[in-house]
């Protein structure tokens, strides 16, 4: 308890702060979430399926798995692409903690993207593929705990309803429309992740198409595998492009935890 005219201290603070805030999304009703157009309502929507596909990705092997980790990655890197780049700098304009909260979540977004493009990488049977499918669940599941439990509610407290609406619409769009493959190289914030969505959609959405008619297509499947893999070289090397990965703070630049993911690269071979 703080003594009458006494200032709290930072602990005082964070335990009033905690007191005070919003509950989590998952307890809270369409209405209160501000109804169905609300960023809130649709980012949880997106998290509940998240959970379901992990789960059937877990509980999968072989060629089934790799179905529900393709199914998995078109829902979450679109989905964290319209965060970066439409939520998180709102997010950061309006709360004076907004950079400190957002940091850490863009840490766990550049983490999914480098293990998972490793995770392209890596040949079916190879026992490093299990430790890193493990470890983009982790990740994944405690992104989006995350954003229920901290940095949605504290957003929830500085919007209005009709805000939230407006941004939910605008977040859909940027979904709609983004990139759907891990691409560890770009910048997690603005202008470069801004600059590399055009791009990469195309890329991505293209190789999308091109690995469709290959399994519905067997007969053609050389010719699509063939290019989907040229325009994988492509986008790699749209990646590499100065701009792309530009962020407004060295810490939000790729590469920041690649050494960490090589070292245990090599630790597992
Ligand atoms: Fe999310
Ligand atoms: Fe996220």
């Amino acid at each position: 308890m703080t003594a009458p005219g006494s200032t709290p201290d930072l602990q005082q603070l964070r335990e009033i702060d905690r007191r005070t805030r919003r509950p989590s999304l998952t307890g809270q009703t369409v209405d209160q979430l501000g109804g169905r157009a609300s960023l809130l309502v649709r980012q949880r929507r997106d998290h509940a399926e998240l959970d379901r596909l992990l789960q059937v990705v877990a509980d999968s092997r072989g060629s089934e798995q790799d179905a529900a980790l393709t199914r998995l990655g078109r829902l979450v890197f679109p989905h964290a692409y319209a965060e970066e780049t439409v939520v998180w700098p709102v997010l950061r304009a309006v709360l004076s903690d907004g950079e400190e909260l957002t940091e850490r979540n863009e840490q766990e977004h550049q983490d999914v993207n480098e293990l998972w493009s490793e995770l392209d990488r890596t040949p079916p049977g190879s026992p490093r593929r299990d430790e890193l499918v493990s470890r983009i669940g982790a990740l994944l599941s405690a992104d989006a705990r995350d954003e229920e439990d901290v940095l949605l509610p504290r957003l929830q407290d500085a919007l209005t309803p009709g805000q939230l609406r407006r941004l939910g619409r605008t977040w859909q769009l940027v979904r709609w429309t983004a990139p759907t493959r891990p691409h560890a190289r770009v910048s997690r914030r603005p202008p470069g992740n801004v600059l590399s969505g055009l791009p990469l959609a195309v890329l991505d959405r293209s190789r999308d198409g091109l690995d469709r008619t290959a399994r519905r297509a067997p007969a053609l499947s050389g010719v699509c595998t063939g290019a989907s893999r040229v325009l994988a070289a492509v986008a790699g090397a749209v990646e590499h492009l100065p701009p792309l990965q530009r962020g407004e703070r060295a810490s939000t630049r790729p590469g920041r935890t690649e050494a960490a993911v090589a070292g245990a690269g090599r630790r597992a071979t």
